[in-house]
């Protein structure tokens, strides 16, 4: 399977700041493939002010997941646009059972199979450490950290010149929610894929270049 084929279908997984957006960014950029994150189109209704993104504040700047029945619709909504005949990976989605079971539902109707569940492993401790560190451009979206990866000049994107911010939720009270909610609720969706064998685990406590390399490894083949 070459990389960007639109036979690329895969879901990132694994816990909060474990790199999934910077993977999925640079695959995206690297080799077409649509890069669908549902933290970021939440963000974006937040920012815009629609009645979704009012009703999603309150439980992202509480560490806590957007009720199921909103970001599926959302979610199932995107991946049936006309851009999503091509490749696509999922960055954020599925997050609970009854997600994996819609979007296993949803893929099924339209014939499609998911290719690959990648999970991103990284220990607690490291994440922390990561999402106090993280700024994301206001105007590109493009991820930095100001102990790993910093800016040229402090506080602006090497990309694009835009104003890196910090994530609301990354304030340590929400972090420490987010990884409770990530135990709890998404580490069973793991299990799930691991049932239908297109699981794939990568040590993402490396650095980002190497993380890339085995994805791209992982994803050249078929999973299982
Ligand atoms: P979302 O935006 O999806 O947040 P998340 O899953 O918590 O993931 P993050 O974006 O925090 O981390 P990441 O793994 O992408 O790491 P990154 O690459 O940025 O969701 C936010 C909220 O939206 C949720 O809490 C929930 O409320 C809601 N939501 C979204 N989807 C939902 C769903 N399906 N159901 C219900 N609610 C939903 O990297 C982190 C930092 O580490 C960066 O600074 C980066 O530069 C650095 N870094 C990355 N890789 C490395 C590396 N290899 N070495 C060193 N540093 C690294």
């Amino acid at each position: 399977m070459t990389v960007g084929s639109p036979t690329l279908r895969a879901v990132f997984l694994g816990p909060p700041g474990a790199g999934k957006g910077t993977q999925a960014q640079r695959l995206a950029k690297e080799h077409r493939v649509l890069h669908v994150s549902t933290g970021d189109m939440l963000r974006q209704e937040v920012a815009g002010g629609s009645d979704l993104g009012r009703r999603a504040k309150g439980f992202m700047d509480a560490g806590q997941l957007v009720p199921d029945e909103v970001i599926t619709a959302m979610l199932l909504a995107r991946i049936q646009a006309p851009d999503a005949s091509r490749a696509w990976i999922l960055d954020g989605f599925p997050r609970t059972l009854p997600q994996a079971h819609s979007l296993d539902r949803s893929l099924q109707a339209e014939g499609i199979e998911l290719s690959h569940a990648v999970d991103f492993e990284v220990p607690s401790d490291v994440l922390v450490q990561r999402l106090s560190g993280r700024r994301t451009c206001a105007r590109c979206g493009s991820i930095w950290n100001v102990h790993s990866k910093p800016p040229r000049q402090p506080g602006k994107c090497d990309a694009c010149g835009g104003e890196l911010t910090q994530r609301a939720d990354d304030r340590p009270d929400a972090v420490s929610k987010r990884l409770q909610v990530y135990a709890a609720q998404t580490a069973p969706v793991l299990d799930h894929y691991r049932a239908k064998e297109i699981l794939v685990e990568i040590d993402a406590d490396r650095p980002p270049e190497v993380v890339y390399e085995n994805l791209m490894e992982v994803i050249a083949k078929p999973a299982g």
